[in-house]
């Protein structure tokens, strides 16, 4: 396996490839398995996990690397092989979570910090020992249409991620810098105009911060919300969010990031593929753009598995078709008529 970072990073964003997001905390897993009426116990997590890292052609093809939550990145499969193993063996680099989640700001009403900097150089060298070679860490950025979010929470989170990536720099790991401009946060209403100020401003302080911490660009990967209105707004065309979101980031990103892996965010399966593709139909552009998608690579697999073993094949499916399409729209290839034949 390539152990420099930017060999690592590259490997990450690199043909048409991209990120599956499967890093969901016992408490959020829980909120996708509700959804489905499957209960949350932690042998159905990894069966649930087992069914995605065992789709071996699937994983080969189409997905770079997996981010993990700390239980699965311990955990093995039903035959006693570590879960990590299985996607390695796929050629997935495996990743991990090393937030501590989002908490209430202090002195600052509505708005959020990301925690775990402390202890984090230790837990990133066992994380290293267990096999990852990435990292994520996510900021929350509450928006509204005038007020939020604050200078002063922006500028908190950006110092967290500037720190955090240092941190994984330091022991060969390749941080993805995750600032997300909620679209489906309260109360969801502001515009894409408003999407675009708030994200422009968000990345710059991001950037700012990054540079006064020493990161290495080219051994990092941005991990942005798209340029997109609140779910409760009016929604603007395919081409309007990826034409705004390719001019922010052009704005604010510098062409020495390894590369960009969006989040879907609360966008349906379907709207998150049709905007990658329309963003990589644009090429030239100064970085590969990729997925690193949770629920929009994942919904329709829960969906189809429902809890049972009789449903494996079913839910590797509907996982294979998805990350089918998201790969021809890294590759700004994916049609409408691809997702019908299918
Ligand atoms: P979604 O694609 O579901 O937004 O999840 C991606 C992610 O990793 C959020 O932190």
């Amino acid at each position: 396996m390539a152990e420099h970072l930017e060999d690592i990073a590259h490997r990450l964003v690199a043909g048409g490839k991209g990120i599956l997001a499967a890093d969901e905390s016992n408490t959020t897993i829980k909120k996708r398995f509700d959804a489905a009426n499957i209960e949350n116990t932690e042998e159905n997590r990894r069966d649930y996990r087992e069914m995605l890292f065992s789709d071996k052609e699937t994983m080969s093809q189409y997905i770079s690397g997996v981010i993990l939550y700390d239980e699965t990145i311990r955990q093995k499969a039903a035959n006693g092989r570590m879960l990590t193993d299985i996607m390695k063996e796929a050629g997935s680099i495996p990743g991990i979570k090393v937030d501590a989640g989002a908490k209430a700001l202090a002195a600052f009403s509505g708005e959020e910090i990301t925690e775990g900097l402390d202890g984090l150089r230790d837990r990133l060298r066992e994380y290293h020992g267990l096999g990852a070679r990435f990292a994520k860490w996510r900021a929350v950025i509450n928006i509204d249409k005038t007020h939020l979010p604050t200078i002063g929470a922006v500028k908190q989170n950006a110092q967290a991620l500037a720190r955090y990536a240092a941190l994984c720099q330091e022991n060969g790991i390749v941080p993805i810098v995750e600032p997300e401009v909620l679209m489906d946060g309260k109360p969801g209403d502001h515009s894409i105009e408003r999407s675009y100020e708030v994200t422009k401003f968000v990345l710059d302080e991001v950037f700012i911060a990054l540079r006064d911490a020493r990161i290495l660009l080219e051994g990092m990967i941005l991990k942005p919300s798209m340029v997109i209105e609140g779910k409760n707004a009016r929604h603007s065309s395919v081409e309007k969010v990826a034409h705004e979101t390719v001019r922010c980031l052009k704005e604010t990103t510098p062409a020495a990031v390894a590369g960009i892996a969006f989040l879907s965010g609360g966008q349906s399966d379907e709207e998150a593929t049709a905007h990658l593709s329309a963003m990589n139909a644009m090429a030239p552009l100064p970085w590969p753009m990729t997925f690193s998608y949770g629920r929009a690579l994942q919904a329709a697999a829960i969906a189809a598995w429902g809890g049972k073993k009789e449903n494996i094949a079913a839910g590797q499916k509907a996982f294979a078709h998805r990350a089918r399409m998201n790969y021809l729209a890294a590759l700004g290839k994916w049609s409408r008529a691809e997702e019908k034949a299918a």
